[in-house]
């Protein structure tokens, strides 16, 4: 995540800035560390990196913030479908869902500005206490 990046900052500072502004913005330490891990799985698979990281993440996290980081990619395209010719609407086929308006509020809030070489974000060792923290969770089963 720390290598070269079509962007302005590299994956890890894009991660390391979006966990940081959950932060500032007070959220809890589980969605802190959804908001550091949404884009694991970005340099394997870019097209479904969402579905990748929401795997990972699924056996210790909400039902809410495992959607949420399942469902962010296509909530980002509302910033960007429209320069590839895709409906950046697109999300709204998601609009029944009752997490609709928490991944509306990720992406605007802890996504699509976390491009920022100019914020002041916080390094990967303060939040590494949170991701230990979380995957040393006893996992939740599911089917
Ligand atoms: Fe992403
Ligand atoms: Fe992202």
């Amino acid at each position: 995540m720390d290598g070269p990046s079509p962007y302005r900052v590299t994956r890890l500072e894009h991660s390391l800035q979006s966990a940081s502004r959950a932060e500032d913005d007070g959220a809890d330490e589980e969605t802190i560390a959804c908001a550091q891990l949404h884009d694991i799985g970005d340099v394997l698979c870019p097209p479904n990196h969402s579905e990748a990281a929401a795997a990972v993440l699924r056996p210790f996290v909400s039902e809410r913030n495992w959607w949420i980081v399942r469902h962010h990619g296509l909530f980002q395209g509302y910033y960007w479908f429209a320069h590839y010719g895709r409906d950046p609407d697109e999300r709204d086929r998601h609009r029944d869902s009752p997490h609709y308006e928490a991944t509306v509020a990720f992406c605007e809030n802890w996504d699509q500005n976390c491009f920022d070489p100019a914020y002041p974000t916080r390094s990967l060792a303060h939040f590494e206490p949170l991701v230990r923290a979380l995957f040393a969770r006893e996992p939740r089963p599911f089917v």
